[in-house]
């Protein structure tokens, strides 16, 4: 390896961190905590992206019926098929840099996963959570 691949790859390890909130992020986790929310926590974020709720006819949900557990690899739409890009912001930089996505898709998964929308606090758990994920 070139020193200055070397010198590269130093400065990126040294980054990649900071690189772990963006400032859609930042906006959102504000806009919750001035909802209610108090300290957000990445495990009880991740106690709610695992856990499943019931629908239709014996039908389970859960966040992972799309995305998966493993959140550096794609998902897989349960209804359309589709892949969905890795949530982990490790592996795809793109993720939750724009505030009105974020919402308008809490919104929509959380209705159809748990039959209602989510409050301010799981809505910051689980951000916390997604930010953190390898
Ligand atoms: C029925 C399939 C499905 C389920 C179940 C699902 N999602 Fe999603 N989710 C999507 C799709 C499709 C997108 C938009 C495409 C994309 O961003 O790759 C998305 C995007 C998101 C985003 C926006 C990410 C960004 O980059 O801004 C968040 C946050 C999110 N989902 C959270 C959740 C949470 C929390 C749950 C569980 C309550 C959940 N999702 C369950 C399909 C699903």
């Amino acid at each position: 390896m070139s020193m200055k691949r070397m010198a590269l790859l130093l400065w990126l390890s040294a980054v990649a961190p900071l690189a772990l909130a963006t400032p859609a992020t930042d906006a959102e986790f504000a806009r919750f905590r001035a909802a209610g929310a108090k300290d957000f926590s990445a495990m009880r974020g991740s106690q709610l992206w695992e856990k499943t709720f019931p629908a239709a006819e014996g039908e389970k949900r859960s966040c992972t019926t799309c995305h998966g557990s493993d959140l550096g690899k794609p998902g897989k739409h349960a209804k359309t098929k589709k892949v969905i890009d890795p949530m982990a912001i490790t592996v795809n930089p793109r993720r939750y840099t724009d505030e009105e996505k974020i919402e308008k898709w809490f919104k929509r998964n959380c209705e159809w996963v748990m039959g209602q929308e989510c409050t301010a606090q799981e809505k910051g758990d689980i951000l916390q959570f997604l930010l953190g994920a390898k």
